[in-house]
């Protein structure tokens, strides 16, 4: 069966009476004439939809846990939708853990990850009540030991590997391979264990964690990184006598940007992490564990569509058509990151049949904030809503004040509603935090 991340637009995208794009029965125009632009959309039926296939996928698996990576797009609103829909979160930052707090989000149903936590992050989550830490290196074995003593407490963690599993998909979102910041490597392990074992006495040892990368389509890699893992469980239950009840797979599943992405669907994701997770615990001989996925663009990617306002179009003789929006890489880092690609359409005239090639600028002084590189659309003209989508991830949470710009709004739609979930910056806010030292005046 079909599932959401595996087409382009948000599930209740249409054209209206007026010829023009709605999402969540709201007119993408109608939306830019009350918010102004850039704006993000947030289609909640789409969001929902991604929840209920995660849950029906894995629903024959009982001991699933499925906790959204912040990381994707971190707002209270989320954090409130996804607990509606029995969603945990993985969080990634002392400001992620402090988001969902604040956001009133049962904390008992979070895990904290990450490379370099900091003592302060550390401690916070610790008093913040988070479940579980996934423990990435020696270093923060020992800080988290101490800091778990000074609190009396024993702390549940599991330790993050590095598979050794590539995955094909851009090299600055692959995280399993061997050379990788993140992570133990396995033959780092034991090491790490004995540690545990010998020393390291408020540490809770429940489990192994991996993360293969982002935006991934095939099935094998998830297949594979199973198998990797519980050869990993199988060997520890037989050298330390310890059986771990827990293992977290990460996230990573891709979504539909443009017409030659096919990822798989949430069914075919879960179906092979089922039968590996089935056959290599029979061939191990180990009870099957609780399983922790962590899946974040695909849980809110194809949800999330940014429109902006056309302003200055310019041709270059012998070169291209450049039509500059009122945003950039400031609001969608992506492009400029890792040259990623994206569909667009123009909200006020998507039926036009006659296109002509045109390359999507942004307003940053930058010669690579270009946001959409030779695209066929109709003829752009000042004003017109232009509308990108698949932004829903990766897209806010990534955004910058570059060039002093305001960080767009956010709404949600849904039945012909939209709700404000992010205010626009403004330009109170965006000199609140600087200060002239006194020597200065
Ligand atoms: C540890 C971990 N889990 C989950 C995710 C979410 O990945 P995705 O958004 O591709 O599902 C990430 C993303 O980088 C991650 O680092």
């Amino acid at each position: 069966m079909k599932t959401a991340n595996q087409d382009i637009k948000p599930v209740t995208t249409k054209i209206n009476e007026n010829g023009n794009i709605e999402i969540g029965g709201c007119d993408l125009t109608d939306l830019a004439n009350k918010y102004g632009t850039p704006l993000y959309i947030f289609d909640e039926a789409t969001i929902r939809a991604m929840a209920k296939s995660y849950k029906d996928a894995f629903k024959d698996y009982p001991k699933i846990n499925m906790m959204f990576a912040a990381k994707a797009f971190m707002t209270k609103a989320i954090c409130r939708i996804m607990q509606q829909e029995g969603f945990g979160l993985d969080l990634c930052s002392g400001g992620e853990i402090y988001t969902a707090k604040n956001a009133g989000f049962d904390m008992s149903n979070t895990l904290f990850n990450g490379n370099n936590k900091s003592f302060d992050e550390l401690n916070f989550a610790i008093e913040a009540g988070v479940k579980t830490i996934s423990v990435d290196n020696f270093f923060e074995l020992a800080l988290l030991n101490d800091i778990a003593k000074s609190h009396n407490k024993q702390v549940k963690i599991l330790l993050r590997i590095t598979p050794g599993i590539e995955c094909h998909t851009h090299e600055y979102i692959q995280t399993g391979h061997l050379d990788s910041k993140f992570g133990f490597d396995l033959t780092q392990l034991d090491e790490a264990v004995e540690l545990i074992i010998d020393e390291y006495k408020n540490l809770d040892f429940t489990g192994l964690h991996a993360h293969i990368g982002s935006q991934i389509f095939e099935k094998q890699v998830y297949y594979d990184e199973v198998g990797v893992i519980f050869k990993e469980l199988k060997r520890i239950k037989d050298k330390y006598s310890i059986t771990l009840t827990q293992v977290n797979l990460g996230g990573g599943l891709g979504i539909k940007y443009t017409k030659d992405d096919e990822p798989i669907s949430v069914y075919d994701f879960a179906k092979t992490l089922i039968e590996s997770i089935e056959k290599h615990s029979k061939e191990y001989e180990i009870e099957e564990p609780e399983i922790f996925i962590e899946p974040g663009r695909s849980m809110v990617g194809t949800s999330g569509v940014t429109i902006y306002t056309a302003g200055s179009s310019k041709k270059v003789p012998k070169g291209r058509k450049y039509q500059a929006v009122d945003g950039g890489m400031s609001d969608n880092a992506r492009p400029s990151l890792y040259q990623a690609k994206y569909t667009v359409e123009i909200a006020n005239k998507p039926e036009v049949k006659e296109l002509a090639k045109v390359t999507i600028a942004g307003k940053h002084c930058e010669s690579g904030d270009i946001l959409a590189k030779d695209i066929m659309l109709p003829e752009t003209e000042e004003g017109d809503i232009i509308c990108f989508y698949s932004t829903g991830a990766y897209g806010y949470s990534m955004s910058s004040n570059y060039n002093r710009v305001l960080k767009p709004a956010a709404v949600l739609v849904n039945n012909g509603k939209s709700d404000i979930i992010i205010n626009r910056l403004t330009y109170e806010q965006l000199c609140e935090s600087d200060i002239i030292p006194d020597r200065l005046n």
